[in-house]
């Protein structure tokens, strides 16, 4: 089995979304469920772009220990300097430098020529080397870019000292045969791209974020960057736990080791929500509160007769509570009788049949029955005769 670095954003693409602003406390207590979690390198911020990441970024660097640290730059050499400033003190010190090399981000943002943009780029790699042992290089845009081009820019950065190429499909406009094609591309195209790294940096533009970053895993990506929970700029970045329980439910597949600790998903996905205040949306890949709720009678009674007939993941598995059976009004007698035995009634066949009829007539004028409605319910025809 092969295996694939996680480089978390949470903290610094996950930041960018609109409404989301973390004080250092907050950074520093999620970088350490993130050390937990087991990620490879947590990208703690941008240090030039405020003192308060700058501050969160250094001291981030001097309590994590088992994660990589690193913070993003722009190929400027005094945002270089500011990153050095964050980083010194960071056991393996790594920056994230970016420049764009599509037409459109060129042309109309950059107002630079691609040999211009090629010329930036390798100074900025080679000024970085002088203080970073590790540093990655990404083609902002990259999925929009001509893939001649992006091949020749990647030659000049490797040849720069770059030790890690990251080809972002920052607006999320790829589809995953397309994504893959361009690590395959580059895989093919570019001489000694095997002594590097290559990230795959997926955004949910068009909701391919997740199926994105696999088609870059089955082409040569040897490291993929995501968000807890898929926060991020606009639609946001791929969300980290997907992949990793995609790589894990279908080894058989990928044949990919993330060094995830699955059974800390639940845990940190929560802290995440809780300390940005970006709820997660019921029907959540993994996270979300139904993604272990089943409400049709059928369903439960599957669920009953052999869990693997309705659920591929298990909640334990991500260190969630037991999988819900809902009572509303598709629910069966099946599930219906399972909860009142659980509950503590032992009511007779015939009582428990005009419990369930009651119980269909509640279900019918209520979104979901909870516990308290049960046990009146339950309760009625325990002392009527
Ligand atoms: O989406 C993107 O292109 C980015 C870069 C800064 C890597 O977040
Ligand atoms: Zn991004």
């Amino acid at each position: 089995m092969s295996q694939i670095d996680i480089f978390d954003t949470t903290l610094r693409d996950g930041e960018q979304s609109a409404g989301i602003n973390l004080n250092t406390a907050e950074k520093i207590e999620i970088a350490r469920q993130l050390e937990r979690l087991g990620v490879t390198i947590i990208e703690s911020g941008f240090p030039a772009s405020s003192p308060g990441d700058f501050d969160a970024v250094q001291r981030i660097a001097g309590t994590v220990k088992n994660s990589i640290v690193t913070g993003l730059a722009r190929s400027i050499q005094s945002d270089i300097d500011r990153t050095w400033e964050a980083l010194k003190g960071a056991e393996q010190p790594h920056i994230h430098i970016f420049l764009a090399t599509s037409p459109i981000h060129m042309e109309t943002k950059l107002f630079k020529t691609p040999e211009q943009v090629v010329e930036l780029a390798v100074e900025s790699v080679k000024y970085a080397r002088k203080f970073f042992p590790l540093v990655q290089w990404s083609a902002e845009d990259a999925s929009r870019s001509d893939p001649e081009f992006l091949a020749h820019i990647i030659r000049k950065v490797i040849e720069a000292g770059a030790t890690t190429i990251n080809l972002p499909d920052t607006v999320g406009y790829a589809t995953p045969h397309e994504y893959g094609a361009m690590f395959k591309y580059m895989t093919d195209n570019v001489a000694g791209i095997e002594k590097v790294k290559l990230s795959a940096h997926c955004h949910n533009d068009l909701g391919m974020a997740t199926a994105n970053t696999l088609a870059a895993i089955e082409n040569g990506a040897t490291q993929i960057e995501g968000t807890i929970n898929g926060i991020g700029e606009r639609a946001g970045n791929v969300a980290l736990e997907e992949i990793a329980v995609a790589l894990h439910i279908r080894k058989q597949i990928f044949n990919i080791e993330t060094g995830i600790k699955l059974n800390e998903i639940k845990r940190t996905s929560q802290l995440v929500s809780q300390l940005t205040g970006s709820l997660i949306q019921p029907n959540k890949a993994v996270v979300g509160k139904n993604a272990f709720a089943h409400e049709s009678g059928i369903h439960q009674d599957g669920m009953l007769k052999n869990p693997l007939t309705y659920e591929i993941i298990t909640p334990e598995l991500i260190g969630d509570a037991a999988t819900e059976l809902v009572l509303g009004k598709h629910s069966g007698r099946h599930a219906f009788k399972d909860r009142a035995v659980k509950m503590g009634f032992d009511l007779t066949e015939e009582k428990l049949n005009k419990a369930f009829v009651e119980f269909k007539k509640l279900a019918d004028s209520k979104k979901e029955i909870v516990e308290a409605d049960l046990y009146v319910l339950l309760t009625d025809q325990q002392i009527h005769d």
